[in-house]
């Protein structure tokens, strides 16, 4: 079968925890809904389907922090090409916006850098997964290690009682390894366009230099 020819535009917003990404993803989308005249479908990675979900649910869990980072690579990865087969591929041959939070950069990121993979295998899975589908543009919304570090524990002492989830737990050295991870891979364009915006600024600030990015590939 020849897959569905692609009309559509693909943006990923990208960032470290705590960078605001998901703020920035709800105002983008409504802004390409009410400007470009677009219909948007939002997804959120790891998830965004029902067997992603569940996939989700192991990725997150603290209780399996043993987890090794080539499992890790492979479970984001299942549940990634599950996303791109069940949604954004099908939203993208219809002619609308999809807009990520999280995708690819963030395997490569995270499990390629700060976990030692190194980002090729993760690239090369990738290409042979779906390698047709990835984002016509990947925004990096950057914010010191530091900082962004606050944000989401201050985020989930509020929703979760205190609780910390695996990733929160690694602590700050491995928050600026993935902070460094995201400047370089974006600088070296290994998941495509991509452009890295400061995410210190008031969220409508961000939200203006976002849109300033999207609206070129639109
Ligand atoms: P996140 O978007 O921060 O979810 P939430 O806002 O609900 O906490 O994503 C959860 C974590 O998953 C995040 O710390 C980064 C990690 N992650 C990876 O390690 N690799 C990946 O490929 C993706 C998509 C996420």
């Amino acid at each position: 079968m020849t897959p569905a020819k692609r009309r559509g535009v693909f943006i990923a917003i990208e960032g470290p925890d705590g960078a605001g990404k998901s703020t920035q993803a709800a105002m983008l989308a409504e802004r390409i809904e009410r400007e470009a005249r677009l219909r948007v479908v939002r997804v959120r990675e790891p998830g965004g389907t029902p067997t992603g979900e569940r996939v989700r649910e192991v990725l997150l869990d603290p209780k399996l922090a043993a987890m090794c980072p080539w499992t890790e690579l492979l479970l984001y990865m299942a549940s990634r090409a599950q996303l791109v087969e069940e949604v954004i591929r099908p939203a993208l041959a219809a002619g609308h916006a999809v807009v990520s939070d999280r995708f690819l950069l963030s395997s490569v990121v995270y499990q390629g850098y700060a976990g030692a993979i190194g980002p090729r295998p993760v690239l090369t899975l990738a290409r042979a997964a779906f390698k047709d589908c990835l984002p016509d543009l990947t925004v990096v919304v950057d914010v010191p290690a530091a900082e962004g570090l606050s944000r989401s524990s201050r985020r989930r002492r509020g929703a979760r009682g205190g609780k910390a989830d695996r990733v929160e737990a690694k602590g700050l050295a491995y928050a600026e390894k993935v902070r460094a991870g995201f400047l370089d891979a974006a600088k070296r364009r290994l998941a495509g366009r991509s452009v890295i915006l400061d995410g210190r600024a008031p969220a409508g600030e961000v939200a203006e230099d976002i849109w300033h990015e999207v609206r070129r590939v639109l």
